[in-house]
């Protein structure tokens, strides 16, 4: 590439800082896909003759075995993925590799390369992203008998289902999912034919590049398509909401496998010892779920800092895309299988369960609807249920065992039947309505879940380097 315009080679730190073979090697497998889909289209355009293409299409193909198979020395030399193989192929297909840049540039294959790589890391988090709902999902229904504190502030708020606790980070995660979904969808779009900036001169055909590389559209502006890099930013603000939802996640399992709350076990096999209290043992599946989520973030303000101001078109400051969403992709599919395997071993303790909700006096605001149901303006009811809670306070009682008589002097218009408006039962059941935490309505949603996962499962494709094409669009 220098032999032409330059002297002498780079210095040595220079070759250092310019090099990115040592992480756009993850690329290799879509920067082949890219070169089969341009030799196509050069040979459409007689551009490469039909031996020249056959002859740069077998030498493809045998480069990346040669990778797959670690045969071959990538070199700094070289600077990045693109100029490796090319010199590779060139050395197996003699001169037609020479040709195989034609009316292309770096700027659309790498831009081609990450969509690609991108739209099919989406897709596969998408679907790991649904077997962790499903592991809620199935973790919601093997203790939904388990009644604990939903907590606001911290203190204890009201009595609910764990079950609708766990479903509520489905629900996050199925936000998750459709974002990932979303992600990949941004990331379609075909920019190969936009040259350095300003398009491609031999008429390219853009649809059948499209069409080979299995994208769903094709660019609408070569200057945008070479320096655009919203894509990688959307798919790591994806990453980032799905840490921030397993890091809320972790914080839960992290108070509540406490000695204070005692709630649940967390299995040996996601929790650690201490190397020097051997007593230990310690929720570092949480705490690393919750600690990567300050990391993802980074990358995505790292790469947004980045794009800020960077003027059209391509600059080299893009190269930085590749490490961010690497990253990004590599902390996920670290953690989704070490949460659902959290997930699927968690043990409940219900003696906790119930110790938990005594003593919180929980059903104050059960004694105030009970006046309201009779009538009595809400202020006022919730006035004489804190009246309650004082008294209660005052001779040590839960509000279930407080006395009819405490009740009426209180207000005369309790009745009898005040304690058994005052079951935990009655806590739940009466939050019938959809997103309340009654138990049938919990069931419906734990129904609806497993149908909505049954129903549209993410096709997550082919995975990178496998093969050469995707079947569908
Ligand atoms: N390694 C480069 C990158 O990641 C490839 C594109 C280089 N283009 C260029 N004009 N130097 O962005």
């Amino acid at each position: 590439m220098r032999s032409g315009r330059f002297d002498r080679g780079l210095g040595e730190a220079m070759r250092e800082l310019n090099a990115s073979i040592g992480f756009d090697r993850r690329l290799y497998a879509e920067d082949i896909e890219g070169s089969l889909a341009w030799a196509e289209a050069l040979e459409k355009k007689g551009i490469l003759s039909a031996e020249e293409a056959r002859a740069v299409r077998e030498g493809l193909l045998a480069v990346r075995s040669e990778i797959e198979e670690g045969k071959l020395q990538l070199s700094a030399d070289l600077e990045d993925i693109h100029m490796n193989v090319e010199a590779r192929l060139t050395a197996l297909a003699g001169p037609a590799g020479e040709k195989l840049h034609t009316g292309r540039s770096r700027n659309d294959q790498v831009a081609t390369d990450l969509r690609l790589h991108v739209k099919r890391a989406a897709l596969r988090i998408a679907a790991g992203i649904e077997g962790l709902i499903e592991a809620l999902a199935v973790a919601a229904e093997r203790d939904f008998d388990v009644v604990i504190p939903a907590y606001t502030h911290l203190q204890r708020a009201q009595p609910v289902l764990l079950a609708h606790h766990l479903l509520a980070y489905a629900e996050m995660l199925l936000r998750d999912r459709d974002r990932f979904a979303w992600a990949a969808g941004q990331a379609d779009a075909c920019p190969l034919g936009s040259g350095a900036c300003a398009g491609n001169q031999f008429g390219i055909d853009r649809e059948l590049l499209r069409d080979r590389l299995g994208f769903a559209r094709i660019t609408r502006n070569s200057m945008d398509a070479v320096s655009d890099r919203d894509f990688a930013c959307d798919f790591l603000h994806a990453s980032t909401m799905l840490l921030v939802h397993i890091s809320r996640l972790s914080e839960d399992l992290i108070l509540w496998s406490s000695s204070e709350f005692g709630l649940v076990t967390l299995d040996d096999s996601v929790t650690t010892g201490s190397s020097m209290l051997p007593q230990k043992k310690n929720p570092d599946a949480c705490e690393l779920g919750r600690g990567k989520c300050g990391r993802v973030l980074g990358r995505l303000v790292g790469l947004v800092t980045t794009l800020k101001g960077l003027p059209l078109t391509y600059n080299r400051d893009l190269q930085e895309d590749k490490e961010a969403v690497f990253d990004a992709i590599d902390t996920v599919a670290l953690l989704l299988p070490v949460f659902r395997e959290m997930l699927r071993t968690l043990r409940v303790s219900r003696e906790r369960a119930a110790a938990l909700l005594e003593g919180g006096h929980l059903e104050a605001i059960a004694v105030a609807d009970y006046l309201t149901r009779l009538g009595v303006p809400f202020r006022e009811a919730h006035r004489a249920a804190g009246k309650a809670v004082r008294r209660a306070e005052e001779l040590g009682l839960a509000l279930r065992e407080l006395p009819l008589t405490e009740y009426r002097a209180i207000d005369p218009r309790f009745g009898d039947d005040i304690h058994r408006a005052l079951s935990l039962e009655g806590a739940l059941e009466d939050k019938d309505v959809v997103g309340g935490t009654a138990p049938r309505r919990v069931r419906e949603e734990i129904a609806r879940l497993k149908a909505l996962l049954r129903g549209q499962r993410t096709e997550p494709g082919p995975k990178a380097g496998k093969s050469v094409r995707r079947e569908t669009k």
